[in-house]
């Protein structure tokens, strides 16, 4: 009889779980998540799911509205096949049981920033990632994956430059290696290198550090996007820019729309326009909250159409029913991450990464809203196509460790705390040369000191956490000392502008991280 061909799938949102079930029926499939199985970023996606599913749309719109918004750094071939493909992967969404938002018996569709269509499909109104999650962790259960809830994943075992396995540590501090012939990094991104981000604690980048660690090759991580509008309150709960796309505006203390001074499309310009217009309007209110104000859509509309964020807003004692509410920028979603292409194949032979850890080429610069769970629906199945195929042999060289490292002495230990503060402050929405290289330094300092040893698994978890986000702090600010002109959701206030030079993928983080 011959052996089952294994695969062990790390994290379990809507990538992880897309890919685990698919896999299942053609391998022994693990699927690992350090909390508890569907905790993770995708539950909290309010927004929806972008497509083209309607009349008067297409694939090919929707893919020209991702590329003009990714600043000239998609890849096209990655964005034709997300769009071509999503509609069909929201098509099996249906047929697993998630209840769309239908409007006279037709599935309702959202308008959402920088799209030229109403075509973001939306489930219990600002649910849709909950919604979502739940239909495939109840397919996950059901199917013949074996889960792992609460197991962190320290290493990738690496063998003739090929993934062979993990290492894993169990809630009882047991630390174990599990062999497989595949292995699929679903870990999602990394909002807890900020203190103010939209993603959960669990956050921690974790999957784009072990792949670093094991040597592949990554791409545009200077690229961060900061979510507009979260409250401005400990927390950042998210106000989706569905909001928005009802006809919510942005207004500073005076009562003025200040967002129409900045851009054609006010409240729904881009992204990253509309995060630093109101990050500038706070600072020169001396740091008083814009507001978003909702009223205008009625209590009955918003109540119906955003339970979620009513619940939230009403739980934190704001009547968004009936005042504007406070609001501020917060790290969402990083686009760079672990190179692949478009069967979420990585550098290194077995290792895959689907949803917000890899980097597939098609957020380029700047995300298009409702573009990721998408992304991680569409690749999510997609590699497990490529699961048992031949690797292709253009595999990039091993990677080690930084360029430019700065020399320090003498070295610190890190705490959480210092390094999102100091990433928030100096390669946040906003950087320059000085607080780049102010970073790097600070950087490599901790990174020098050995790292905190632990007396119990959760402290070892948190400490190896903390560790990852120093791994990608690192290639992060090196990768945006090194772009010096400003692009989507990168920054530069000393390059204000783009420059050419810099057009096509540069792949900084090559040069960002390099041989030891
Ligand atoms: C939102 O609802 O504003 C977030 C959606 C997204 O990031 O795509």
């Amino acid at each position: 009889m011959t052996k089952a061909r294994t695969a062990l799938v790390i994290g379990s949102g809507v990538a992880g779980l897309v890919a685990a079930v698919r896999a299942s029926t053609t391998h022994q499939v693990t699927l690992i998540t350090k909390t508890a199985l569907g905790e993770g970023a995708s539950i909290y996606a309010q927004g929806g799911i972008a497509a083209a599913l309607f009349n008067g749309d297409s694939a090919r719109i929707h893919a020209d509205d991702t590329v003009r918004i990714g600043g000239g750094l998609n890849s096209r071939r990655a964005v034709d096949i997300l769009c071509t493909e999503g509609p069909m992967r929201v098509r099996d969404l249906i047929d697993l049981g998630v209840a769309f938002d239908r409007d006279g018996g037709e599935l309702a569709r959202g308008l959402e920033a920088a799209h030229s269509r109403d075509r973001i499909v939306h489930a219990g109104g600002d649910r849709t990632g909950a919604e979502v999650q739940a239909v495939l962790v109840a397919a996950a259960r059901k199917s013949r994956v074996q889960i792992l809830e609460h197991v962190f994943v320290e290493e990738l075992i690496i063998d003739a430059n090929r993934v062979v396995g993990a290492v894993l540590m169990y809630p009882n501090g047991i630390v174990e290696s599990l062999e497989a012939d595949a292995v699929v990094l679903a870990t999602g991104g990394g909002g807890q290198l900020y203190p103010h981000t939209s993603n959960p604690a669990v956050s921690t980048g974790d999957g784009v550090a072990l792949a670093l660690r094991a040597g592949a090759a990554l791409r545009d991580l200077e690229f961060y996007q900061f979510h507009p509008t979260t409250l401005a309150m400990p927390g950042n709960f998210l106000i989706s820019e569905a909001v928005r796309g009802e006809g919510a505006v942005l207004v500073d203390s005076s009562g003025h729309r200040f967002m129409t001074d900045e851009h054609p499309d006010a409240e729904l310009a881009p992204r990253d326009i509309v995060a630093r217009g109101i990050a500038r309007r706070t600072a020169a209110q001396g740091g008083a909250a814009v507001l978003l104000d909702a009223t205008a859509l009625g209590a009955a509309f918003l109540k119906r159409r955003f339970p979620g964020i009513t619940a939230a807003t009403a739980h934190l004692g704001l009547d968004w029913l009936n005042n504007p509410i406070p609001v501020t920028p917060a790290a969402h979603y990083w686009m760079g991450g672990v190179r692949t292409d478009e069967w979420g194949r990585t550098s290194i032979p077995g290792l895959f990464a689907v949803g917000e850890v890899a980097s597939t080429g098609v957020h380029g610069a700047n995300r298009l809203a409702s573009n990721s769970l998408l992304e991680g629906l569409v690749f999510g199945w997609r590699c497990v196509d490529a699961l048992a195929e031949p690797w292709p042999d253009d595999a990039e060289p091993a990677l080690g460790a930084i360029a430019e490292e700065p020399q320090v002495d003498p070295s610190e230990p890190v705490d959480r705390a210092s390094l999102q503060s100091l990433m928030w402050s100096t390669a946040g929405l906003f950087r320059d040369e000085k607080s780049l290289t102010e970073a790097a330094t600070q950087l490599a300092r901790w990174y020098v000191a050995a790292p905190p040893a632990s007396a119990t698994s959760i402290a070892a978890v948190a400490a190896a956490e903390t560790r990852n986000l120093l791994d990608l702090a690192r290639v992060i600010v090196a990768s945006a000392r090194m772009r010096r002109e400003s692009r989507g959701a990168h920054f530069r206030s000393d390059f204000p502008h783009a420059d050419p030079t810099f057009a096509r993928h540069a792949d900084l983080a090559r040069k960002a991280v390099t041989k030891c």
